[in-house]
């Protein structure tokens, strides 16, 4: 895999993709969507691959948004496209059934914020800066900002967020439950990868189940979901990790899961 934009570092299970637009603060552009729409793809396919941290280059940004220089020039059909093809992508970190911790290294405005929210858990710099700034240029969010904003943090912050576009401190991210945690900006990417890599040694299907019936079960009625659990929990009993799992528990040692 050879891309433009993108950096991709393997460290054992745990793969590091990295926005790599430092000049324009990783801005997503086209281009590089259409490069993160084949990553995750390859990574997704990738059963070596149980674990992948998003970051952004250099110290200054993760994501500081969609390309303005390309929104300038959107038309109305071709502004909807774009939106609706950003969203399938971000989607897809959600249905690649591994997870993807979001290590936000500075600022995650708009479409930046919005990756980081479709991404499973959000670990963040104390210097990070996030919010939803597309007020400000006359248009609104079109990565799914105004439906994953809140259903993370309840719709009164989430319209308070949207329609002030500020800029919120990575202390108060965490407070209102944007971001998992705060640390220190030097010590970020060597927590993203521990967590990394303490997911990456987990049973993988116990994993992509659990990604499954959280994700497919909030869009469902309460008992419909309820029954998705269930015959997930049926299914995962059919996994060799399932015995490996409980018979390490019993015989007082750790579990080596093969993922099958
Ligand atoms: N799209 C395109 N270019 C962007 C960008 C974006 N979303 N965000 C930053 N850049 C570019 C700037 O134009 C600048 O380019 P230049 O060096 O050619 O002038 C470069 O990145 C550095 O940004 P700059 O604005 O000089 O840095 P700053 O530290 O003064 O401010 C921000 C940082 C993040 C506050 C500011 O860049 C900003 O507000 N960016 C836009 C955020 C936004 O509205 N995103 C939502 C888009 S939907």
């Amino acid at each position: 895999m050879t891309f433009d934009n993108l950096l991709i570092e393997r460290d054992g299970p745990v793969a590091i993709l990295t926005i790599n637009r430092p000049k324009v603060l990783n801005a997503l552009n086209t281009q590089t969507l259409d490069e993160l729409r084949r990553a995750l793809l390859e990574l997704g396919d990738d059963a070596s691959v149980r674990a992948i941290v998003l970051t952004g280059a250099g110290d200054k940004a993760f994501v500081a948004g969609a390309d303005i220089n390309e929104l300038a020039v959107q038309s109305p059909t071709g502004g909807r496209e774009m939106a609706m093809r950003g969203q399938h992508i971000f989607d897809s970190i959600e249905r690649m059934g591994k997870p993807v911790i979001a290590a936000i290294n500075g600022y995650a405005l708009g479409g930046g914020c919005e990756l980081a929210m479709a991404c499973t858990i959000r670990l963040a710099a104390d210097t990070a800066k996030l919010g939803q700034p597309e007020i400000n240029l006359g248009i609104v969010p079109g990565y799914a900002g105004t439906q994953r904003l809140p259903r993370l943090v309840g719709k009164g912050r989430a319209l308070e967020l949207l329609l002030t576009g500020d800029q919120i401190t990575a202390q108060e991210a965490h407070r209102i439950g944007l971001v998992n945690r705060v640390v220190a900006a030097a010590d970020l990417m060597k927590e993203a990868r521990a967590l990394a890599s303490t997911l990456a040694a987990k049973a993988p299907i116990a994993i992509r189940y659990i990604l499954d019936a959280v994700q497919a079960g909030l869009e469902m009625p309460f008992p419909e979901a309820q029954t998705l659990e269930a015959t997930l929990f049926g299914l995962v009993a059919s996994t060799e990790d399932m015995r490996e799992g409980t018979k390490a528990f019993l015989e007082k040692r750790r579990a080596a899961f093969q993922g099958r």
